[in-house]
């Protein structure tokens, strides 16, 4: 792993890896490949720790010229996949971006690929990696007393988004076992932390409270997630890339499962304390109509990744709640520039504006 292409890098998880390999990393550049959609921000790439080693392209994974020459000038042997809509609310209202970039989006990487590491029988370059970032919601939703999802757990995806990632994920299987490609996937559970686009519960929750707006909890707020800190996914992700078999997929979750309710509680006994306004943020919390669909529980089995590679989080949902509501706190320049952005506003109308409450 020498010269790796990040898609995605300019989002959330992407930018907070792309920080996190150049830290950890002394010896590789990285190419980051980002079509700077609504979710995409250069804010989420300030302050870089090499700024030498990395190359911000603006660009779409659809492009296969684009991808094709990326792949040639910079000699990339590592393929780091995180581009995608990615959220379930937006792929209910909309699903055909999700087609477009999760799937056409994926196959065009894995094409561009083959063509350059795989151009005949001997690998033109031996050892490559396409690392696939997925998600947990390919498994569907879990009964309350179900065992934990584990890599062995069929597929049964519920969302538009999860459909795509889904799809996404075959074809990366398809192209490790038909051409001999060294793939991997890791399917995560829910991750939170610094530059989280605030349309995510987490982020959603701490800006609006701030803001002194209701916190929009669906349904009747019990459903139940696997929630990991981002730096904790960082670091697994950088030990699949670094030790973890081609061919192989990794389940990956916080081992953190409040209910939202819980969580956006939390959120607001944290602002209470560190950021006390003239009275308590609870008062704000909403019920609101559910999402359609919305899948009632998520967890991760990690025996695999633990096993193997000897990973597991390091944060408790306590102490990564606390950062993250930190780190909002101290980055009020942040905020105000995405919130400024016109896909952010609309969003907010779009999806709140009109939803139904309960009497
Ligand atoms: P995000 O929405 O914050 O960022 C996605 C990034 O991809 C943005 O920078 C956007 O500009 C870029 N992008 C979108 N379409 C593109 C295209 N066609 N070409 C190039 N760039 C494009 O997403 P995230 O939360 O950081 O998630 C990253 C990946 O991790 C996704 O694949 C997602 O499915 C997966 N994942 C996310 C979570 C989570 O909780 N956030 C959990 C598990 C898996
Ligand atoms: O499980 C992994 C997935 O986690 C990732 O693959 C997705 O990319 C990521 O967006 C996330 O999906 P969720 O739908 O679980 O995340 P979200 O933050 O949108 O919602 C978390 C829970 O909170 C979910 O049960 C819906 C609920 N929710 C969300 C919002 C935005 C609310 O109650 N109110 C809200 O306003």
């Amino acid at each position: 792993m020498r010269n790796i292409l990040v898609t995605g890098g300019a989002g959330f998880i992407g930018s907070n890896f792309v920080r996190h390999l150049l830290t950890r990393a002394p010896d590789l550049s990285i190419v980051n490949l980002d079509a700077l959609t609504y979710a995409g921000s250069r804010e989420n790439l300030r302050d870089l720790p090499v700024e030498g080693r990395h190359t911000f392209v603006e660009g779409n994974i659809c492009d296969r010229q684009l991808v094709d020459t990326l792949l040639r000038r910079h000699h990339i042997d590592t393929i780091v996949h995180f581009a995608a809509e990615s959220h379930v609310d937006r792929s209910i209202l909309g699903p055909e971006p999700f087609i477009q970039t999760n799937v056409v989006g994926t196959f065009t990487l894995l094409e561009a690929a083959r063509q350059y590491w795989l151009p005949g029988q001997e690998p033109a370059v031996p050892a490559h990696r396409f690392h696939h970032v997925s998600t947990d919601e390919v498994y569907g939703s879990l009964a309350p007393d179900d065992p934990p999802f584990s890599e062995s757990t069929p597929y049964a995806p519920n969302s538009p988004y999860a459909a795509s990632k889904a799809a996404s994920d075959h074809l990366v299987r398809a192209y490790g076992h038909t051409y001999g490609m060294r793939v991997s996937i890791s399917n995560s559970s829910n991750n939170y932390g610094p530059f989280q686009f605030p349309e995510k519960l987490i982020p959603l929750i701490i800006l609006n409270a701030l803001e002194a707006k209701e916190l929009p909890v669906y349904g009747d707020g019990r459903q139940v997630r696997d929630w990991l800190y981002v730096e904790d996914h960082c670091e697994a992700i950088e030990l699949i890339l670094k030790s973890g078999k081609a061919g192989e997929t990794y389940n990956i979750g916080g081992g953190n499962q409040p209910a939202n309710l819980t969580i956006v509680e939390t959120v607001c006994d944290l602002l209470d304390e560190l950021k006390p306004a003239a009275a308590s943020y609870h008062r704000l919390v909403q019920f609101v109509a559910d999402r359609p669909g919305h899948d009632r529980r998520y967890a991760m089995d990690i025996t695999r990744i633990s096993g193997e590679l000897g990973w597991k989080p390091r944060h408790t949902m306590q102490e990564g709640l606390r950062l993250t509501v930190e780190w909002f706190l101290s980055h009020p320049e942040w905020s105000a520039a995405i919130q400024k952005q016109i896909g952010y506003r609309n969003w907010m109308d779009r999806n709140y504006e009109n939803r139904e409450r309960p009497a």
